[in-house]
C-alpha cells in the first residue's frame, strides 16, 4: 500500500486492556495501519509497548500529537480521562476511539461528541462485544430470517471471575457493574433488538468489596415490541463460570437462537433444530478465558479503521454510542427511583 494510504495510529494509555489494542494495531500492520506513537503518564510502559510493537513513546498526550503526524488516536485509558484526552484529539484535527464506556457522565458523553462535531473531527467508541465474532453470528441468524421477528430476549454476563485482580479501580467504582460490563451488554440488546422505548431495573450490592452495585437486572421495551432482560451480576457463584462469555436466548415468531456456555449457538428455525460452535480462534497474542474478547478488539479496530478511511461513521460512533449509553443512565435513574424511565436522547444543535 502507498505511505500516503497507509493510516498513522497513535495510542494512548498502554494499560491493561491496552495490550489488545496495541496487539491489534500490528496485526492490522499488512492492512495499513501503522502504529507510530503510544503514549502513557508512566513513562515505563510507554516504553515497554514502544519497544515491543515498534512506535515512538510518549509520556504527554499533546507532546504526541504536536511532534507526530497522527491521523487517528486509540484512547485506552480510563473513562475519566476521555473527555480531555478526546478534546487534545479534535483539537489536533486527529480522527479518535474512545474505550468505554464512553465517560463518566451523561454530560460528558454528550460534550466529546459535540466538540468532535464542532471541530470536524471522526469519533467512535471502542464497544466491541458486539464485534465479537460470536455476536455477529447471532445477528446473521436474526438478518437471515430464520427466527422470524425477534420479539422476546434474555442476555446475561453473570460471573463470580475477579475483575477486580486485573481492575482494582473497579472496586472503587460508585457505579459499578451496570456501567462497566451491563453497557456492552446493554449494546447487544440494541445490536439485537433494536432501540428502547423504557425500562425499570433492580441493582444489589452482594459483594462486600465493592462500593457500587454489582448485581443488574434491567427489563426493557423496545420499540418494535419486544421485551429483554438484561442481566449483569460479578457476584456469581458457579462451576464452571461463564467468564467473559455473554449467554443469551432470543425468542421469535418462527424459531429461537440459544448461546449457551462453551460457545455452543442453538437455532431453532420453524420447527428444525441446529447447532454450531461460535467461539472465536485462537490467535498468537490471545489466551483462554479471554479469546473471544481479544478476537473482537482487532475486528473493532478493523472495522474502525476502514470506516475512519472511507469517512463513514462507524457502527459504534460517538453518536450511536450515545444511545447506549443513555440505556446506562435510564437503569440507574430507574434503580433509584423503582419507576420506569424513558432513555435520555440527544438531539444535535444543528
Ligand atoms: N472492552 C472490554 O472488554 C474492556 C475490558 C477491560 C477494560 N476496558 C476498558 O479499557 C479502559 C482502560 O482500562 P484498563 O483496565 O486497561 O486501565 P489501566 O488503568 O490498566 O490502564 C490505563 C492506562 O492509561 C494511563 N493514563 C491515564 N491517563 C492518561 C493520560 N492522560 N495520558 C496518558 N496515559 C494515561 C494510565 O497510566 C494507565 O497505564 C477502561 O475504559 C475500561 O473500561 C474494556
Amino acid at each position: 500500500m502507498p505511505e500516503s494510504k497507509r493510516t498513522r495510529i497513535g495510542l494512548i494509555g498502554c494499560g491493561f486492556y491496552a495490550q489488545n489494542h496495541l496487539h491489534a494495531w500490528s496485526d492490522l500492520k499488512t492492512e495499513g495501519a501503522d502504529l507510530v506513537a503510544v503514549c502513557d503518564l508512566d513513562g515505563a510502559k510507554a516504553e515497554a509497548a514502544a519497544k515491543q510493537f515498534g512506535a515512538k513513546a510518549y509520556s504527554d498526550a499533546r507532546a504526541m500529537f504536536t511532534a507526530e503526524q497522527i491521523d487517528l488516536v486509540d484512547i485506552t485509558t480510563q473513562m475519566n480521562s476521555h473527555k480531555a484526552l478526546a478534546a487534545l484529539a479534535a483539537e489536533h484535527k486527529v480522527g479518535a476511539i474512545v474505550q468505554k464506556p464512553f465517560a463518566p457522565t451523561w454530560a460528558d458523553c454528550i460534550d466529546i461528541v459535540e466538540t468532535a462535531k464542532r471541530h470536524g473531527t471522526w469519533l467512535a467508541v471502542h464497544e466491541n462485544f458486539r464485534f465479537a465474532t460470536g455476536m455477529r453470528r447471532v445477528r446473521a441468524v436474526i438478518d437471515s430470517g430464520a427466527i422470524g421477528q425477534p420479539n422476546w430476549a434474555r442476555l446475561g454476563f453473570r460471573t463470580g471471575y475477579d475483575v477486580f485482580k486485573g481492575q482494582p479501580y473497579l472496586a472503587e467504582e460508585k457505579r459499578l457493574v451496570i456501567l462497566d460490563v451491563g453497557i456492552h451488554v446493554l449494546d447487544l440488546a440494541r445490536y439485537f433488538l433494536g432501540e428502547v422505548k423504557h425500562l425499570t431495573c433492580e441493582t444489589q450490592k452482594r459483594l462486600p468489596h465493592v462500593k457500587g452495585e454489582d448485581t443488574a437486572t434491567v427489563m426493557m421495551r423496545h420499540n418494535s415490541g419486544a421485551v429483554s432482560i438484561v442481566e449483569s451480576t460479578y457476584a456469581a457463584r458457579k462451576i464452571p463460570d461463564a467468564f467473559p462469555e455473554t449467554l443469551l436466548e432470543i425468542e421469535g415468531t418462527e424459531g429461537s437462537i440459544v448461546v449457551g456456555r462453551g460457545d455452543k449457538m442453538q437455532v431453532t428455525t420453524q420447527g428444525i433444530f441446529f447447532e454450531e460452535n461460535i467461539g472465536s480462534p485462537l490467535l498468537s497474542w490471545t489466551s483462554r478465558p479471554w479469546h473471544n474478547s481479544q478476537e473482537a478488539v482487532l475486528h473493532t479496530n478493523r472495522h474502525m479503521l476502514n470506516r475512519f478511511r472511507a469517512g463513514d461513521a462507524a457502527d459504534t460512533s460517538g453518536e450511536d454510542n450515545l444511545k447506549t449509553y443513555a440505556l446506562v443512565e435510564a437503569a440507574y435513574e430507574a434503580a433509584a427511583s423503582g419507576q420506569s424511565v424513558k432513555p435520555p436522547q440527544w438531539i444535535a444543535k444543528s
